[in-house]
C-alpha cells in the first residue's frame, strides 16, 4: 500500500468521522499521539455492534465454541513462549539525512521509502513490537512485564481451564475479544495500523488428521461473516494464501478488503499446528495434552485459527458504506443537492432509528414513540432544523430508517417511515412500526 494513491474516499471519512464523532485522534487537545484512536458516541455504538454480531456468529449461536476474557497483562513466560520476545521485531533502517525511520522490507515501496531522496541509511536494526510495562514498586529487569501483542496467547494457556469447565471434548473452540497492543513503527491509514487495537480471534482445538477439514471450514465460515452477515460485497473481498509457511503450518490464508488505498487484511486465518500448545508445555513445564477418551491416548491438539482486527472492520464498514449522492431539496432555485450517506448495514448503523417530529408543537408524542423505540432499537431524537437538513444530518451518520410525527398522525395513528437508501416515503400504522422496523433492521 502507499500513502501517495490515498486517495480522496479515506480524507473525506476521516474528516466525517472526526466531525461527527465517530473515530479521532487520542489527546488531541495534546497534539494527539501517533497510532492512537478514541471512538466517539457513534464510532463505540458502531463497533459494539460489530463485536457484538461477531460474538454471536462465532460464540452464542454455536455449541462447540466458548467464550473467554483474559487479562491484558500475563505472565512474563508466556511472550517468551510464544516467541515474541525473541522474534517479533521488524528491521528498521533509519535515514540519515530526514532522520525518519523506515521498515527495511517496505524500502522498496514508494510512498514507504524516504521521501527526502536520500541514499544515506544506517545498517538494519531490530525493533521489538511489545509494549513495555512494569509490574510492582520497582522499575528494574525483574518487574519488566508486556502488553499483549495478540489476544490468542492467553486462551492457549487457559485451554485446560476452560475445557474443563465447560465439560467440552475435543474438537472446540475458545474465542476471545480484546485490545492488543503493538509498538509499530509506521502507523497509518487511519485506524488500520494503529498502536492499540482490538482483535477477536477463535482458536479451534482438533485432531490432527481433521485439521485441514476444519480450516476449510472456518474458511468459509469467516468469509459467510463478512458477506452475509456485515453484508460486505464479495467483490470488494478476496481470499489471499500465504506465500511462505510458518514450519509447524499446513496452511495459511488471509482475507482481504479493498480499501481506498489498496488491498489490506482484515483476518488471519492460519493453521497452527501444535506449535503454541508444544511451546507453553515447554515453557510451563506441564504437557498440554488433552486425553481422547474414544482413542484412549494423551496428545497436543492441533490449532486452527481465526484472527480478525475489529477496528480493520469498522474501517472496512465505513469505507464501503461512504457515499455521495444526490437528493431533493427545498434550497431555492434547486431539485437535488449533494448528499453524504454511509449506507451502513442496520445491523451495525450507530443510529438504526430516528424520530423526527414535523414540528416542535409535535414533541408530545414523538417524544414518547423515540423513548418506545428506544427500548429495542438505537434511537436518535431530533427536533432542530427543517425536516431536510434532519434527514441529511441521519444520511451522514447511517441512520437506515427515519420517522417523521406530522399533524395527521394524531387522526390516522401512522407515521411517515423513510428510507435512507430507496429515499422511499411510506405511511405505516403505529402499531405496525416496531415490526415493521425489527424485520428491516436485522
Ligand atoms: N494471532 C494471530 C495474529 O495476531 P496478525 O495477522 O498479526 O495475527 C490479526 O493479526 C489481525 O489483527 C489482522 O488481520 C488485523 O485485522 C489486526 N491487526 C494486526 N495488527 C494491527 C494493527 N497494527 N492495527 C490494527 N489492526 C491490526
Amino acid at each position: 500500500m502507499n500513502a501517495a494513491i490515498e486517495n480522496d474516499t479515506l480524507t473525506k471519512l476521516v474528516a466525517l468521522c472526526k466531525r461527527r464523532g465517530f473515530i479521532f485522534q487520542s489527546s488531541e487537545i495534546y497534539g494527539g499521539i501517533n497510532g492512537f484512536w478514541d471512538y466517539g458516541p457513534l464510532g463505540v455504538a458502531m463497533r459494539r455492534a460489530v463485536e457484538q454480531a461477531w460474538w454471536r456468529y462465532m460464540v452464542e449461536q454455536r455449541d462447540n465454541v466458548e467464550g473467554l476474557d483474559s487479562t491484558i497483562i500475563c505472565h512474563p513466560r508466556v511472550w517468551k513462549a510464544s516467541g515474541h520476545l525473541d522474534k517479533f521485531s521488524d528491521l528498521m533502517v533509519d535515514c540519515m539525512d530526514c532522520k525518519k525511520r523506515f521498515r527495511e522490507d517496505q524500502l522498496a515501496t514508494p510512498g514507504e521509502c524516504p521521501a527526502c531522496g536520500s541514499k544515506r541509511l544506517t545498517e538494519p536494526r531490530e525493533f521489538n513490537l511489545m509494549m513495555k510495562t512494569f509490574v510492582g514498586p520497582v522499575f528494574d529487569d525483574e518487574h519488566v512485564a508486556w502488553l499483549r501483542a495478540e489476544t490468542c496467547q492467553p486462551i492457549f494457556v487457559d485451554f485446560d481451564q476452560v475445557r474443563v469447565a465447560a465439560r467440552q471434548k475435543l474438537p472446540f473452540g475458545i474465542a476471545q475479544v480484546g485490545k492488543a497492543f503493538r509498538n509499530e513503527i509506521n502507523p497509518r491509514f487511519f485506524t488500520f495500523r494503529s498502536r492499540e487495537f482490538v482483535q477477536m480471534e477463535m482458536e479451534f482445538f482438533c485432531r490432527d488428521d481433521e485439521s485441514m477439514t476444519w480450516y476449510e471450514y472456518w474458511r468459509e465460515e469467516r468469509w459467510k461473516f463478512y458477506t452475509e452477515v456485515l453484508r460486505l460485497p464479495a467483490d470488494r473481498l478476496q481470499l489471499h494464501p500465504h506465500d511462505k509457511l510458518a514450519h509447524y503450518a499446513k496452511a495459511a490464508v488471509d482475507i482481504e478488503f479493498a480499501f481506498p488505498f489498496g488491498w489490506g487484511e482484515l483476518e488471519g486465518i492460519h493453521h497452527r499446528g501444535t506449535w503454541d500448545m508444544q511451546r507453553h508445555s515447554e515453557f510451563c513445564g506441564e504437557p498440554q495434552t488433552y486425553f481422547d477418551q474414544e482413542r484412549n491416548e494423551h496428545y497436543l491438539p492441533t490449532v486452527v485459527e481465526t484472527s480478525c482486527g475489529l477496528d480493520r472492520i469498522c474501517l472496512a464498514l465505513l469505507c464501503n458504506a461512504y457515499d455521495e449522492d444526490t437528493a431533493p431539496t427545498k434550497k431555492e432555485g434547486m431539485d437535488e443537492d449533494t448528499r453524504v450517506v454511509l449506507h451502513l448495514p442496520a445491523a451495525v448503523a450507530p443510529v438504526q432509528v430516528a424520530v423526527l417530529p414535523l414540528s416542535r408543537k409535535l414533541e408530545e408524542p414523538s417524544e414518547a414513540l423515540y423513548r418506545d423505540l428506544k427500548r429495542s432499537l438505537r434511537a436518535d431524537y431530533d427536533v432542530t432544523g427543517n425536516i431536510g437538513k434532519r434527514y441529511r444530518r441521519q444520511d451522514e451518520i447511517g441512520t437506515p430508517f427515519c420517522v417523521t410525527v406530522d399533524f395527521e398522525t394524531a387522526n390516522d395513528q401512522a407515521v411517515t417511515v423513510r428510507d435512507r437508501d430507496a429515499m422511499t416515503q411510506e405511511r405505516i400504522g403505529l402499531g405496525q412500526l416496531k415490526a415493521y422496523l425489527l424485520e428491516r433492521l436485522l
